[in-house]
């Protein structure tokens, strides 16, 4: 089995940046590259703090959070991210920017290299053909926010072969993880199952059938859901829900994935959730 020791990670937002942190806790050399300036090296300040605040509570070593920082190297092209043994992509959902993503990965990595998705939404398989490496090309699906999300949903695409899943399940499981297997049809297993819940308590709010509070508590008091809804979805981002609401849609045409007006009014609002200070709630 092909011995993976770095990890190239593309895109230093909320999931790519604790993904990071994942695997350089878990003993990863790791690349971070951001298109955008500056924004990867903030993203392992912002690691580094959230490390020693777990020193602090008595939760981690001083030392394994030196060695975890120590261990995340800033890269500024993807020529430097293709000389990691796996790379994993974790830009927006746009499913032309992860094709073209992929076809220069594959360009400029070795033939062994794993190239790996952290898509919520996206075929896997649509990727891999942006490649000449289907059989290397898998879905590791994260979630948010990652270091402390124990699953790891690994997707198989339409060619992934069964060496590249043994090998990801294995990374999984040093990074501590539950691992679960899916296949690649439109919201995999997680989201197919939480994305429409999520988007019926959004229909609720705008039926007036309770305020954003009730609805929340509804869930969090009468289900035992660690967050309401709303506050979720606000967590994960409205655009990253609408995004996978759509593709449930478009690939079903079954109306009972319609993405709630609501949701769709919010994004053109630019009212994304957390990550711009306000969604269903205000940061
Ligand atoms: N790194 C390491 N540890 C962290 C951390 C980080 N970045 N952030 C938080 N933690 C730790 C904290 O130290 C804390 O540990 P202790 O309890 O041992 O002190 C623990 O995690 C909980 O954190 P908080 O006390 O800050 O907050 P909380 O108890 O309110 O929990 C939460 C926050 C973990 C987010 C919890 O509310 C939760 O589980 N919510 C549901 C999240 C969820 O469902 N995520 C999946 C979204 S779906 C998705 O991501 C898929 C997709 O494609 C859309």
């Amino acid at each position: 089995m092909k011995e993976i020791n770095s990890i190239g990670i593309v895109g230093a937002g909320q999931m790519g940046s604790g993904i990071a942190q994942v695997a350089a806790v878990s003993g990863y050399q790791v690349r971070l590259y951001d298109a955008f300036e500056g924004v990867a090296g903030k993203a392992v300040t912002r690691i580094g703090s959230t490390l020693e605040k777990l020193v602090s509570k008595g939760k981690m070593e001083q030392s394994a959070c030196d060695a975890a920082v120590r261990a995340i190297t800033v890269v500024n092209s993807l020529e430097e991210i293709a000389q990691s043994d796996l790379v994993v992509e974790a830009a927006v959902e746009k499913v032309e920017l992860k094709k073209e993503l992929f076809r220069q990965l594959d360009q400029l990595s070795p033939a062994d290299t794993i190239l790996a998705s952290n898509t919520s939404s996206i075929s896997l398989t649509e990727i891999a053909s942006a490649t000449r490496r289907p059989d290397k090309v898998i879905g590791m699906h994260f979630f948010n926010p990652a270091p402390v999300m124990k699953l790891l949903e690994v997707v198989k695409g339409y060619s992934t072969s069964q060496e590249t899943i043994d090998v990801i399940m294995a990374i999984g499981e040093k990074m501590n993880k539950v691992t679960i297997l899916a296949q690649d049809k439109a919201g995999f297993i997680v989201n197919r199952v939480l994305d429409p819940m999520l988007n019926e308590a959004i229909f609720l709010l705008e039926e007036g059938v309770g305020t954003a509070e009730d609805i929340d508590n509804g869930m969090k008091f009468g289900c035992n859901h660690p967050m309401g809804p709303l506050a979720l979805t606000d967590l994960i981002g409205l655009d990253v829900l609408l995004a996978v609401m759509e593709v449930l849609y478009r690939e079903t045409a079954d109306s009972k994935y319609r993405p709630a007006p609501l949701l769709k009014k919010m994004v053109r609002a630019g009212k994304l959730g957390k990550k711009t200070g306000e969604g269903f709630f205000k940061y």
